[in-house]
């Protein structure tokens, strides 16, 4: 890894090296641009370091970054756990807000804008595909509008597009008070679920019940299973141990969406209960599906959302926000679990 200061670099396409000829920038024209980004240095710290991108791709939106949310699979991806997926960035982030540099396709010049990225939001430019855009409503501001893209865009995948939730099921929710959690909880009560939360303490009970969660539940405080009803629909991100008491949980024609394997990547599975329930056990992810199936997905939920985040009925859920110097603070505070919602870079100053 090269020391961090001033770094020259032949970033290409997202800042995949192994695109050294990509037509995309060739065609531009362009010699290479300066963009300020996060990298790793020789100590594994993430430090403001300075590239030179290959250009512009003629079929990306340029964005000036003005906030980044911050994930766990940026903290994942740092560890070594999760390499970004073959041609996306090396650079962690996955959304951002700012504003758009130049007119391109439908977006213009100065429009506000929030972006579904692979990778590389942890920089002052980003390239984004056309449909992986959507328009940042005047009433939120950049911090508001990082906090959307993944969480809201995960979720809404997860509950819609694959959990099929109908008005009036039952829908459980593990770590409720997460980013993703947190825009669940506000999805399933908008259509019309009866929602439940597993989450790690009172405090994040209380505050999941103020976001509007019907049940709140301190795993830390007893079998989250006991006493519950049983479920339509579990949105877990805990995998392992859950495995089995989430079957049980289940009702019949239940389904249940993995996203995340937080407490571990193997669990104990009792098919006679899963034929019994007629239940579908689904995981997925969203990092690593196409660009296409991204804009579909950017196009349908903003289309059938977009009112309610100008109305107040869906919001972003910002835990807290840092200078994107101190992304080290950030890091540490979503690693340590104490985040409630979003954890926000600022690139404002
Ligand atoms: N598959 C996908 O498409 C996709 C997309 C985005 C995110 N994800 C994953 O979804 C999860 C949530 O993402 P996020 O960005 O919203 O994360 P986040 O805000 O960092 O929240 C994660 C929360 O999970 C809870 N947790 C951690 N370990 C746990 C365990 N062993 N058992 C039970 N709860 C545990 C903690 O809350 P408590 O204090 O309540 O325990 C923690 O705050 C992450 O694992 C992320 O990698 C998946």
């Amino acid at each position: 890894m090269e020391p961090c200061g001033v770094v020259f670099s032949e970033f290409h396409t997202n800042g995949d090296r192994s695109h050294k000829h990509d037509s995309h920038f060739e065609s531009s024209g362009e010699k290479g641009i300066i963009v300020q980004v996060l990298k790793a240095d020789a100590q594994g710290r993430l430090v403001v370091c300075t590239v030179k991108q290959g250009g512009q791709a003629p079929d990306r939106v340029e964005v000036r970054v003005k906030a980044a949310g911050v994930n766990r699979a940026d903290l994942l991806q740092l560890a070594g756990h999760y390499p970004p997926p073959p041609g996306a960035s090396e650079i962690p982030g996955l959304e951002v807000a700012g504003v758009v540099a130049r007119d391109q396709g439908p977006w213009h010049r100065g429009q506000r804008v929030m972006a579904l990225l692979d990778g590389g939001g942890y920089a002052d430019r980003v390239w984004v595909p056309q449909g992986q855009l959507m328009p940042l409503p005047d009433n939120l501001d950049y911090i508001q509008g990082a906090a959307i893209p993944e969480a809201f865009l995960t979720a809404y995948q997860a509950l819609m597009t694959i959990g099929d939730l109908a008005a009036g099921e039952r829908l459980l929710i593990h770590a409720g008070a997460s980013g993703v959690g947190s825009a669940a909880l506000q999805l399933g009560r908008l259509l019309g679920a009866e929602v439940t939360i597993t989450c790690g303490s009172n405090d994040k009970a209380a505050f999941c019940r103020g976001l509007g969660a019907d049940r709140a539940i301190n795993y830390r405080a007893g079998d989250w299973w006991q006493g519950l009803e049983e479920q339509d629909l579990i949105l877990d991100m805990v995998g392992g141990s859950y495995l089995d008491p989430n079957l049980r949980s289940l009702a019949l024609d239940g389904r249940i969406v993995t996203l995340a394997m937080q407490g571990g990547r193997h669990g104990q599975l009792d098919f006679a209960r899963l034929l019994a329930k007629r239940a579908t056990l689904t995981g997925s992810t969203l990092r690593n599906r196409t660009s296409a199936y991204k804009a579909r997905l950017v196009q349908r939920f903003w289309r059938r959302f977009s009112d309610s985040f100008v109305s107040g009925e869906l919001k972003p859920v910002v835990d807290s926000s840092y200078p994107w110097q101190q992304v080290a603070q950030a890091h540490r505070r979503m690693a340590a679990n104490e985040n409630r919602g979003k954890l926000i870079l600022s690139l404002e100053s």
